[in-house]
């Protein structure tokens, strides 16, 4: 036997196998992120067949020992199985056969690699979820503190990217705070549904062992186990949802992206990027790119890219388990990885990445016509229908572009030339101030709305996170 993959295999083989399908059966060379949590699963595996008798106490002591001394050899970097260990399963029986003798071998009684690289995988996902979340926190405090520094600041608020009705900054930088909110929200929605436990599944079918599933999951902290062994080894649809909810995550980053790349350029001029977190061109020394921003919207076609490769492996696969699952795994890591980094360097780039020009804000936010609308509610206050009050006001704004002036230039027996209800209170009701704090509606942009938003998601938040 010169291949040691042709090893794991019974008795009923007798050739090696070729090298190269040793190379491509392998996944260790990326479900070695699951040991540690193949080894607690394996410890709770045998204090269970301990537990209920298939092997003594005693035995099961060893495993549990044994199993442990694995995680410290992994931890100080004595234990790296390479390719010719086909999993991190596999990997871990076979070092600890070399540890324990034979004793090692009884550790997969009454369990199969299809039930346990579902446990593994769920434990995996349950504790980067907790970390995702964690990290949500963070975004989501950087965005109120930079919205608590802008209450006061306006900027336009945009429908179909043309100028639309002026809002408070602290309003939009809120917007992204209650999308965090809901991803940290579907995040513990999804974590429920990761949290059950496929341990004594078997293969498919079950076990003919006397095991305790509940015991398992209750030692590995699972609120449930699956009620049907075909649907526990075979069940991705906890990954799926992963993914789908890592994917909004990315959706809602890579708007903010796009967004701070907007506000950047010199034809917006509305945030100039700080040395911290912009980089420069090789050719053009006058250039100060948003690379962060923008690898932030290119990495979202990634994750999206693994919740469609995930589906499309999923669709055709008959009951129960087939090797095609293998493949979940890099999907799921490198969505992780992803999503932390994005998470993290945006978080960076609100707290130090950009800084608002708030004269170029106030200069935009004077320069239009986004108060049309409130010279139209002023006269519907006035009791002129609504829609009346809209069409006059269309045709001031087209005399006032026509002859190069704003709505604020008007002298008063122009306003009421065009309507006797309009009296010398309209320049205050259509300065970008006075246009924003009048939107008081729940909700809306208007300055005590906004405040009380601020409150709301400071509370939120909390002392834990360093807001009281
Ligand atoms: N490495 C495999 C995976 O990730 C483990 C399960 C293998 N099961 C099997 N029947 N070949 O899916």
């Amino acid at each position: 036997m010169d291949n040691p993959a042709a090893g794991t295999w019974s008795q009923r083989f007798t050739t090696t196998l070729h090298p190269a399908i040793v190379q491509f059966n392998a996944s260790i060379g990326f479900d070695i992120q699951l040991l540690t949590y193949d080894l607690t699963a394996s410890q709770a595996h045998a204090q269970m067949l301990g537990k209920v008798g298939i092997i003594s106490p005693t035995e099961a002591q060893q495993l549990v020992s044994g199993l442990e001394q694995i995680r410290q050899e992994f931890l100080q970097g004595q234990f790296r199985p390479g390719p010719d260990q086909e999993d991190v399963h596999l990997a871990v029986e076979r070092r600890l056969t070399e540890i324990l003798g034979d004793l090692g071998k009884k550790l997969h009684t009454a369990r199969s690699r299809n039930d346990q690289v579902g446990t593994d995988t769920r434990l995996y996902l349950r504790d980067q979820i907790q970390q995702l979340q964690q990290q949500l926190r963070q975004l989501q405090l950087a965005l109120v503190s930079l919205a608590r520094q802008h209450l006061e600041t306006i900027i336009p608020g945009y429908t179909h990217l043309q100028r639309a009705q002026p809002v408070s900054l602290a309003h939009h930088l809120l917007a992204y705070f209650h999308m965090a909110q809901r991803d940290w929200e579907r995040l513990g929605d999804v974590a429920g549904r990761v949290n059950i436990s496929p341990l004594g599944c078997g293969a498919l079918a079950g076990t003919p062992f006397p095991i305790d599933r509940q015991y398992t999951a209750q030692l590995l902290g699972f609120d449930q186990v699956y009620a049907n062994s075909l649907d526990g080894v075979s069940d991705r649809d906890f990954a799926l949802e992963f993914l789908g909810a890592a994917s909004i995550i990315m959706v809602h980053l890579s708007r903010l992206a796009e967004e701070i790349i907007l506000w950047s350029s010199q034809e917006f001029g509305f945030v100039t990027l700080t040395d911290r977190c912009a980089t420069g061109s090789s050719i053009m020394p006058q250039k100060k790119n948003p690379d962060v921003p923008e690898l932030v919207r290119g990495k979202t076609g990634r994750v999206f890219g693994h919740l469609q490769g995930l589906l499309v492996v999923m669709k055709g696969l008959p009951l129960a388990y087939n090797k095609d699952l293998q493949e979940d795994k890099e999907a799921l890591f490198d969505t992780v990885t992803t999503v932390k980094s994005c998470l993290e360097a945006m978080t960076v780039v609100l707290q130090e990445g950009i800084e608002f020009q708030p004269e170029r804000l106030e200069q935009a936010v004077g320069e239009d016509f986004a108060n049309a609308t409130d010279v139209a509610d002023y006269l519907a206050r006035k009791g002129v229908p609504f829609r009346d009050a809209y069409n006059l006001v269309g045709q001031l704004v087209r005399t006032c572009i026509e002859q190069g002036k704003l709505l604020s230039d008007l002298t008063l027996p122009q306003w009421q030339a065009l309507h006797p209800q309009f009296a010398a209170d309209i320049y205050q009701a259509i300065t970008p101030r006075q246009v924003v704090a009048a939107r008081n509606s729940y909700g809306g942009t208007g300055f005590a709305q906004v405040r009380q938003a601020l409150d709301q998601a400071e509370a939120l938040l909390g002392p834990a996170h360093g807001l009281v």
